[in-house]
């Protein structure tokens, strides 16, 4: 197949990781004889820098016209003060492309066990679950502003969420359970918000169309003890852009490091972009240090979920497990090879 891939290396380890993911995906080109036609955009500070914005016109048109977007990770301590943040261009992206669900898997590779934050006891029950962030709405996206109240300056953000922003993203959920151990636990606070009762109206009320899920709910603070106690328990989270975005951090640090974690965003168009969870550790920039494992099974998942190519992602995924079974990786997980290295040992096993 021939299909156009827009990379978005963007700052600090940006363009180590993307770059090392790029070459994955050609080297899966060429073994798989695909065209893969690449294209590449300024987003982030590096756009601030070169355009003044940090999500100029073109690179929203460039994505507009791909059929997948790459994105290794934007922010700086540069940018701090920066009248429009390096953060609010991918903010702006995921609204742009109208990608509201976000699908952030959390599974344990057998090599990484002694990587994880959890005990023996708990981490040998295994775990394999997928967190679906609702990525579009909620607190990142609602009303906020300053005021003057009684006392003097406030601030505000508000968390809000339409019926048909809950049922997009929970049939998500749904029908990424029925491919898997077929449970949903919706994480909320019902307890005290009252966007969360409207999310366990919508998601009970669509739970008779997959009759072979289980559907679970729980209040957020309990998962995120859940998720330190026994987190076999749970198969797809399935909960708001704030909560998902807390609790997926966390479940990264059970498995071993942020730095392997894998994202898709997808949404109403098959234009989804892939993205590591981790941020861009300027700190790591341009030494070679950079895990790029996230961002090579981010284009695993681009390969599936975009392309439809189950075998070649796969074998990108493969590849990762095979090198981190022979013992390799990044400082992160506890191993010696640079960003380059490792990403010559995975091609050297796709
Ligand atoms: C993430 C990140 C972003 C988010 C930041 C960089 C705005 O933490 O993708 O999890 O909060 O969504
Ligand atoms: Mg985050």
């Amino acid at each position: 197949m021939k299909a156009k891939i827009l990379l978005l290396p963007g700052d600090g380890i940006g363009p180590e990781i993307v770059s090392s993911a790029r070459r994955v995906l050609e080297c899966v080109a060429d073994k798989f004889k695909h065209e893969f036609v690449f294209s590449e955009a300024l987003i982030g500070g590096a756009a601030i820098d070169a355009a003044g914005h940090p999500l100029p016109e073109e690179t929203v048109k460039a994505a507009h016209a791909a059929d997948a977007v790459l994105l290794g990770a934007v922010g700086g301590p540069k940018w701090d003060s920066a009248p429009v943040r390096p953060e609010a261009a991918l903010l702006a992206m995921r609204k742009e492309l109208g990608l509201y669900a976000n699908i952030r898997p959390a599974k344990l590779f057998p090599a990484l066990r002694g990587a994880s934050s959890l005990k023996d006891e708990i981490v040998e029950r295994g775990i394999d679950l997928v967190t679906v962030r609702e990525l579009t709405g909620g607190i990142y996206f609602g009303e906020r502003g300053y005021r003057t109240g009684a006392t003097g300056r406030e601030a505000y953000d508000t968390e809000s969420y339409s019926e048909i922003e809950i049922e997009r993203v929970a049939r998500i959920a749904y029908e990424l359970a029925e491919t898997r151990r077929k449970k949903v636990c919706l994480v909320d606070k019902a307890n005290v918000l009252t966007s969360s009762k409207l999310w366990r109206k919508v998601v009970s009320d669509i739970a008779e169309d997959y009759p072979s899920v289980q559907l679970d709910m729980m209040y957020v603070d309990n998962a995120a003890m859940q998720l330190a106690l026994a987190p076999s328990q749970f198969d797809v989270l399935l909960t708001s852009n704030l909560f998902g975005d807390i609790l997926s951090d966390l479940t990264a640090a059970i498995v071993g490091s942020i730095g392997v974690m894998p994202s898709a965003s997808l949404g109403a168009t098959s234009v989804g972009m892939y993205e590591a969870i981790h941020g861009s550790a300027p700190a790591l920039a341009g030494l070679d240090k950079a895990d790029p494992i996230g961002t090579i099974l981010s284009a695993a998942m681009m390969l599936r979920l975009s392309f439809d190519l189950g075998a070649e992602a796969n074998a990108v995924e493969c590849a990762v497990e095979g090198a981190l079974d022979d013992g390799l990786g990044t400082a992160d997980i506890g191993g010696t090879l640079g960003t380059r290295a490792i990403t010559d040992e995975i091609i050297r096993r796709i």
